[in-house]
């Protein structure tokens, strides 16, 4: 198993590119699945989850390969209709392959998803809306058995909580239902404006994507395309972080600073400056950060559950109180445990996590929990004194392409072993 061995204290300097969107990336591929059709995806990063969507086409009949960033997915031939527990298991976003297979075949068996750890993570919103749409739906020990006799029809559906994968798999499955659908308090999250940008160009009909209320007119087929997957915030957030507590000046690329929004804020505050031109980002930080207005997370275009761990590492070190109240996820603080090894002052009960800012933190050994959490003891550890070890980058890799080669491109002194 790999393992991470981080030199502290270094200042960090230079360019790099922000890599594709991961959570873009998966909804997408289960959407390759309508086209009966090759796909070609750009900008699409290497990373585990990924692979695993890729083992779920390919164990579905169709084809997938990649070339450097590029993935080119023929789903022409569909063999099964079923994906097994082992491949569900994977990751989460295995449950948006229900709607994609269901839309095509009529029918899908799958089992309940895997993915971080997060608290709780059900899949209701998602059965009910495709019950709504049509589908029979039962489950049994965690198989999930779907069913659509007459096809899927399209319908009405108020989601309760904006849930991006709920949105996603329905959005996919009325495509190719009869009939229009729409999803109040949709999730708008720049990922499913990408999802719906690729739908469309593949001959879908998909209005109001990244508002609360989406409308998706069912059409009778869809055809392959071309499409370039929109760059990940929640990286360039967690690059931002390191360049934060290090005290850094960095350069990144490919940048969306709409996509940023509610993020820069916190960064600015914390005396950090931000200069973004033509997608390039110049990013600098103060000697010693200051403590930030509170970091409630929400759904977009709220400040991102994804990015607040690795903002909450800067925070360790920010001058001042930092609060944060984590409203999406139940349990999003396996983090803070960590921290408390390096020195940092933080308080986490239930969903509020304090952070007194301390003027060091100390190199230790540390355990990485799951992917933005072991992405923000990384962060902590480029700015603790020492050399700190990470005991796992599994979680890391699900998300993060290289990130050891990003940041030593960056200069930062770390290894993977
Ligand atoms: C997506 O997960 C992302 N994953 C997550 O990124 C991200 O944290 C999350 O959205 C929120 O932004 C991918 O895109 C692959 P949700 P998803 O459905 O779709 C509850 C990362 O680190 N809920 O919006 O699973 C749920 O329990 C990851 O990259 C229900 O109650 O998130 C949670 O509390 C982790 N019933 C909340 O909604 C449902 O049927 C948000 O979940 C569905 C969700």
């Amino acid at each position: 198993m790999a393992r991470l061995l981080i030199e502290g204290c270094k200042k960090l300097g230079g360019e790099v590119r922000v890599q594709g969107s991961k959570n873009s990336t998966l909804p997408i591929l289960a959407a390759t699945v309508l086209t009966k059709d090759e796909n070609v995806l750009h900008n699409c990063p290497c990373l585990t989850d990924i692979d695993a969507a890729l083992r779920i086409l390919r164990y579905l009949g169709c084809k997938a390969s990649r070339s450097g960033h590029t993935l080119v997915v023929n789903t022409k031939e569909l063999t099964g209709d079923s994906i097994p527990d082992s491949l569900m298991r994977e990751m989460r976003s295995s449950i948006i392959f229900l709607g994609a297979i269901l839309a095509r075949t009529g029918r899908a068996r799958l089992y309940f998803p895997g993915g971080c750890e997060l608290g709780p993570r059900p899949i209701d919103l998602h059965m009910d809306a495709l019950r709504k749409m049509g589908a029979e739906i039962t489950e049994c020990h965690g198989e999930i058995n779907c069913v659509a006799r007459k096809g899927l029809r399209g319908a009405a559906i108020a989601l309760s909580f904006p849930s991006v994968g709920a949105t996603e798999n329905i959005m996919i499955a009325a495509c190719l239902a009869k009939g229009t659908t729409t999803i109040t308090n949709a999730a708008r999250e720049p990922e499913i404006e990408d999802l719906a940008d690729y739908l469309n160009k593949c001959g879908g009909c998909i209005h109001n994507a990244g508002e609360g209320t989406l409308v998706i007119e069912g059409v009778e087929s869809l055809h392959g395309t071309s499409h370039s997957i929109i760059p990940d915030r929640i990286v360039a957030a967690t690059l931002m972080s390191a360049a934060a507590v290090t005290g850094s000046q960095i350069v990144l690329r490919d940048i969306i600073p709409a996509h940023l929004g509610a993020i820069m804020p916190a960064f600015e505050e914390a005396g950090c400056n931000i200069n973004i031109k033509e997608g390039v980002m110049d990013f600098s930080s103060p000697q010693r950060l200051k403590a930030f207005r509170n970091v409630r997370t929400t759904p977009y275009p709220g400040f991102p559950t994804d990015a607040q761990a690795p903002v909450m590492a800067m925070a360790t070190l920010a001058k001042g109180t930092t609060v944060f109240v984590e409203t999406v996820f139940e349990s999003r603080y396996k983090h803070v445990g960590e921290f408390l090894r390096l020195g940092a002052q933080v308080k986490a009960e239930g969903r509020v996590a304090v952070v007194e800012g301390v003027q060091n933190l100390y190199s230790s050994s540390l355990q990485a929990q799951d992917l933005r959490g072991s992405a923000a003891l990384v962060v902590a550890a480029l700015a603790a004194q020492g050399k700190s070890e990470i005991n796992t980058t599994k979680y890391l890799e699900r998300g993060y392409e290289d990130f050891d080669v990003v940041l030593s491109t960056l200069g930062a002194e770390i290894k993977k072993i």
